[in-house]
């Protein structure tokens, strides 16, 4: 099975690191060529859960144009580029190509559809946490269940095989059968710590150590409960605020991805989380003020990245 991991910053390199560590053919692509380059002269570097090592057989590459067509291809560039990244990796789907998005945020599924054809396409979300540390190298922070999907909600033969190759790679996995539920309770998990740890500069863990980081996570997290509930969405998580706070713990040497963006002075997904639940909010009429905050706060530091 050939395998191929569209952006491959901390998250991406976990996964195809370690179905690469399994021995299956991975091939990395991420625009960061000197992430690309030090992969290729000096293999993949983790450290953290699973010991420190060097995964070696592993090629990276710059452009879908490099790698030829792909069975499964794993979808972890930012959700705000999601669909310049799928119509840039047109040329690695076949006919029999499945593709699997595991990314944060709100409408992924729907333009990763719109460019390949739904289909194609899987959707899942996963539990771990990863940081990149620079060229070539990561930490695996935090680790939990990878839980994927069909769009019908069939658990049918190509879930399951999908399903077995990330078992392969040392992921635990469970299928589902109500993926826009799994998306809505991660991103209520998002919701709840990504922005806060952005403005704040705390670990996930830390969240909840102080009342006051806590209570704005616990508002967010309800004010999102609100919006799912307007919609419609069956969340497949009992009680969304504790399995926030317990996520924050689980992954508490975590610095969240939208911490490690402002660290870096990259663009967020703030617009695809909190701002997305604003924008439900608006649509549905269920006031989200603490995600609003969040939302112009997070914003506001994109905005001003050179000025401090
Ligand atoms: O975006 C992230 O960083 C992760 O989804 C999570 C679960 C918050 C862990 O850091």
């Amino acid at each position: 099975m050939k395998i191929a991991v569209l952006g491959s910053g901390a998250m991406g390199c976990l996964y195809g690191g370690k179905l690469a560590e399994a021995g299956l053919n991975v091939t990395l692509i991420d625009v960061w060529k000197e992430h690309v380059d030090a992969i290729n002269a000096h293999g993949l570097s983790v450290e953290g859960i699973g010991g420190d090592r060097v995964i070696k057989n592993i090629k990276a590459v710059t452009t879908p144009e490099e790698v030829k067509e792909c069975d499964l291809l794993i979808v972890f560039v930012k959700a705000t580029l999601t669909s310049q990244a799928m119509e840039s990796a047109r040329c690695i789907i076949g006919p029999h190509t499945s593709v699997l998005t595991l990314q944060n945020g709100l409408g992924n599924v729907e333009k990763i559809s719109a460019v390949v054809g739904k289909e194609k396409v899987i959707a899942g979300v996963t539990g771990h946490g990863s940081t990149l540390l620079g060229p070539g190298k990561i930490r695996h922070a935090g680790q939990g269940n990878t839980v994927i999907g069909e769009l019908d909600g069939k658990i049918d033969e190509r879930l399951e095989a999908v399903g077995s190759v990330l078992e392969k790679g040392g992921f635990s996995v469970t299928l589902s059968n109500n993926v826009m539920g799994l998306i809505w309770g991660k991103l209520i998990v998002n919701i709840g710590i990504n922005a806060l740890t952005a403005v704040t500069g705390l670990k996930n863990g830390r969240l909840v150590d102080f009342s006051e980081t806590e209570e704005l996570l616990c508002g967010a997290v309800e004010e999102a409960m609100a919006v799912a509930k307007a919609k419609g969405i069956s969340l497949e998580i009992g009680d969304p605020v504790e399995h926030t706070k317990k996520v924050a713990r689980l992954t508490a040497e975590n610095r969240s991805s939208m911490l490690q963006d402002v660290s870096n002075k990259r663009k967020t997904e703030i617009s695809v989380i909190n701002g997305a639940v604003v924008e439900e909010g608006v649509q549905y009429g269920v006031p989200t003020p603490i995600n609003k905050v969040l939302y112009n706060l997070v914003s506001v530091k994109e905005k001003t990245y050179n000025e401090v």
